[in-house]
């Protein structure tokens, strides 16, 4: 199931399975206490939430996403679980006001790289948190640097056709370049700023079909095939379905990966 506007998966089993090798890079990094006030910033439909809030057994955890679907299916999970020390709220995290030094910890799993200002929503994420409270998000390095964007991008564009340049929306990628964002992170009141490479393949599906399902929900791939007529948006699906044919191994569909987890301190 998606989000019909974005094309975000409102299904907990595709971001889940996708990242299942980033995340368990990414708990070790998040390092969440009994006691924690946990922020997710950009959460989704809050699996890395509630997985916050159930380590954060005393104290809990908020997610925020600009998306209202994404949240609505948020709460319905946790009410499904049964947490009751998580919340999640609608909200641009660039502009809403937060409650003021409320959490210990703000977190984001590939939901940071898309603010229209990264520095206000950086000093805006930065006035929740507690002095000294940590952010820990992971981010995507540049997309050359990403097999999956690549060959996505090449199948789509087709033997002779440039590699399609991303759109003019959104950047997965905007937060890739560790001097940028270091310079970044510091205007926004952050300090200690280290990058670790998490260098984990992506998986797309337990077979080409439900790959290529799953690819064609990007924003990318939505937007390349929507621009196509239906002759050519046939053919691009056609060369996908051969890219995606040749990372198929025994146990599904996987392309190579390169993200940086992000730590910082709010001065
Ligand atoms: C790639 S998804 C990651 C979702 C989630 N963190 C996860 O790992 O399942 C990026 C998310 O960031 C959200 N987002 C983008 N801009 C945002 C903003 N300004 N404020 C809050 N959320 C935002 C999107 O709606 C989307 O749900």
């Amino acid at each position: 199931m998606r989000d019909a506007e974005s094309g975000h998966t409102l299904d907990p089993g595709g971001y889940e399975a996708e990242l299942r090798r980033h995340d368990r890079v990414l708990r070790r990094s998040w390092d969440v206490r009994p006691g924690d006030h946990v922020f997710d910033v950009g959460c989704g439909i809050g699996q890395t939430t509630r997985e916050a809030a159930r380590t954060a057994r005393a104290g809990g955890a908020l997610g925020v996403d600009i998306s209202a679907p994404a949240i609505e299916r948020a709460r319905e999970l946790a009410r499904a679980e049964g947490l009751r020390n998580v919340a999640f709220e609608h909200a641009d995290a660039q502009v809403h006001r937060f409650a003021r030094q409320r959490f210990d910890l703000a977190i984001s799993r590939f939901g940071t790289m898309f603010f229209e200002d990264p520095v206000a929503a950086f000093a805006n994420i930065g006035r929740a948190l507690r002095p000294a409270g940590r952010l820990v998000m992971m981010v995507w390095q540049s997309p050359e640097r990403n097999e999956w964007d690549v060959a996505i991008r090449q199948a789509l564009a087709g033997p002779r056709g440039p590699i399609a340049a991303a759109s003019a929306g959104p950047d997965p990628f905007s937060l890739a370049d560790p001097p940028a964002v270091t310079r970044m992170l510091e205007a926004a009141g952050f300090a200690g700023i280290a990058f670790t490479e998490v260098r984990e393949p992506v998986y797309y599906g337990p077979d080409v079909t439900a790959a290529l399902g799953w690819v064609r929900g990007f924003t990318h791939t939505r937007e390349t095939l929507n621009r196509l007529d239906p002759a050519a948006a046939a053919r691009a699906v056609g060369r996908l379905r051969e890219t995606l044919s040749a990372h198929l191994r025994d146990d599904g569909v996987w392309f190579g990966s390169r993200a940086w987890i992000i730590t910082a301190r709010r001065r």
